[in-house]
Order: C-alpha cells, then sequence, then structure tokens
C-alpha cells in the first residue's frame, strides 16, 4: 500500500476536505461564491473568467483525477460579472472505478471553499423523443439509478443531515433564472428529469424504455452524486445538459463518444452565452 492510499484511508473526509480547501487557498485565496462543473466539450468557458488561476486537479490532495477525452482536468478559479468563480474543467466518474464518496470529493470541497451556489453541466442522452441533439435542457429533477448514494456509509454531521431532503434539489429561482437567460439570448429551454445510469456502456434500447417509462427526460453518467452532496451540504444547484445524442434505440443509430463530444464541440457558445447570462443575474 502506497503512501497516498494509507492517508486516504485513515483520514475522515471532513479532515482530507479541510486539506484540499486549504491546499487550493495557498495557491488562491480568493474565495468562491459559485462553482460550475465543466462537462464533455465544455471545458472551453473557463477561458472567459478574468485573473484566472488554474491548478491541476492532480496537485490537489484527495481529487480524483478523470482519464477521460474531453476533459482537462482542471480547477480554474477566475471572475466574471462581479463574482468570484471555480471552474472545474472536467469531472470524474463513477464507471472509472472511482467511488461516489470520491467522484463527489470536489463538490464538496467547492462548498467549503465558499460556492453556495453550484452550476453543474452534462452532456446527455435525450430520452424525451421531442428533444433535438445540441439543444441545453434544464433540470427538473432526477433519478438515481446508480444503485448508490455518495451518503453511503459513517455519518459525519459537520458535512450535512443523515437524511437530507431532495424535494427541491434543482433550486425553482436557479431554473427561472436560466429559462429567463435563455430567453434573453434568444433561447426556448425546456426543463427535463435527468436519470443517471452507471455506464460506461451507453444504454441499451429497452433500458432507455424503461426510463421513459419512469419519468426520465434526459440520461447520463454524472451529476446526481453531485446534486446529492451540494443539497447535503446546503448548496443550491443548477442543473443544465446538452443533448449531444438521442439516446439509444429512438433514432436506430448508432452511439459514439466522438458523437456526444462532437455535438458538444457545435453546442459550445450557445452554452457559453447562456451561462454568461445566467451568471449576470445571478444573486
Ligand atoms: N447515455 C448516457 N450518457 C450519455 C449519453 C447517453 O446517451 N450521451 C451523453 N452522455
Amino acid at each position: 500500500m502506497n503512501r497516498r492510499t494509507l492517508t486516504t484511508l485513515s483520514v475522515p473526509l471532513y479532515e482530507q476536505l479541510h486539506v484540499a480547501v486549504a491546499a487550493i487557498r495557498a495557491i488562491d485565496p480568493r474565495p468562491p461564491t459559485l462553482g460550475i462543473v465543466l462537462g464533455s466539450g465544455l471545458g472551453g468557458f473557463a477561458d472567459r473568467l478574468a485573473r484566472r488561476t488554474a491548478i491541476d486537479y492532480g496537485d490537489i490532495p484527495h481529487f480524483p483525477v478523470s482519464a477521460v477525452l474531453g476533459h482537462a482536468g482542471k480547477l480554474v478559479l477566475g471572475e466574471l460579472h462581479g463574482k468570484t468563480i471555480a471552474a472545474m474543467q472536467g469531472r470524474a466518474h463513477a464507471y472509472e472505478g472511482h467511488d461516489l464518496g470520491k467522484v463527489t470529493f470536489p463538490i464538496r470541497t467547492l462548498v467549503l471553499l465558499g460556492c453556495e451556489t453550484l452550476i453543474l453541466t452534462n452532456a446527455a442522452g435525450g430520452v424525451n423523443p421531442k428533444y433535438i441533439p445540441g439543444e441545453l435542457v434544464v433540470l427538473s429533477d432526477h433519478i438515481n439509478m446508480l444503485a448508490d448514494s455518495p451518503l453511503r456509509g459513517a455519518h459525519d454531521e459537520r458535512l450535512g443531515p443523515r437524511f437530507p431532503d431532495m424535494t427541491h434539489a434543482y433550486a425553482s429561482e436557479l431554473r427561472e433564472l436560466a429559462k429567463a437567460a435563455g430567453k434573453a439570448i434568444g433561447l426556448t429551454l425546456r426543463e427535463g428529469v435527468y436519470a443517471a445510469m452507471p455506464g460506461p456502456q451507453y444504454e441499451t434500447p429497452a433500458e432507455v424504455r424503461m426510463l421513459r417509462v419512469m419519468g426520465a427526460d434526459l440520461t447520463g453518467m454524472s451529476t446526481v452524486p453531485e446534486t446529492i452532496v451540494a443539497n447535503h451540504m446546503g448548496a443550491r444547484v443548477l442543473g443544465i445538459s446538452c443533448v449531444t445524442n438521442m439516446a439509444a434505440g429512438i433514432t436506430g443509430a448508432k452511439l459514439s463518444h466522438d458523437e456526444v463530444t462532437e455535438t458538444a464541440r457545435r453546442a459550445r457558445s450557445t452554452f457559453e452565452r447562456l451561462l454568461d447570462e445566467i451568471i449576470k443575474g445571478l444573486k
């Protein structure tokens, strides 16, 4: 067992988080109030921040490092519209072998750094047949199909309650703000329910039909664990999906990661304008 594994096993999560927070503060002491997770192909938004500091995930103690293509793996601190922002270029996923406590470690770190609001973005498959690839959808709710929770295990009251409420997991005032921001730039944003699937294989058509019957509009492999811990710690969440493809079986076309990142890349400028407008209006 190497030293890093030993440390991870023996130090409680709360202390690990404070070590990560201290390491970030030592590099850049500005406390961010808004955290943004930029999903597949969407990391370029961080370039819009002024007075940037970029920190490799590998340089932050206990941070998981993602190897997925299209994820830069940097935490970028900077400023936009008078707010200090911490933007994550990419995230770790459960399918890479991390447990959900590790997957959500960066979100807890952002909240402890001062982020009261989190904007979580992702690439998702459209389960709702009305959706069009390239469109951006505001999350109204989620379905956790991961058969696991980031809160499973020993409870630490310092991080949040044992049984947190999830009735308003995606804050209604942020959903309204996102739709108004969309309107201001000429977009009519729909809302949808996001179902998190474990991956890394894409769903089968039968699984997609099951998700539709359950009330899902979108499916993806992230976001839900992050939303759970953010709510657990009392932070507000806005979720935005880029529909990069129709989910399996809807059109009959085969799915590929190249298609996902290519559609996300094409939606990038619209997505960046939307985020900019949302941040402008954020209280
Ligand atoms: N399924 C799961 N995750 C995804 C998809 C999908 O169709 N598209 C992008 N991420």
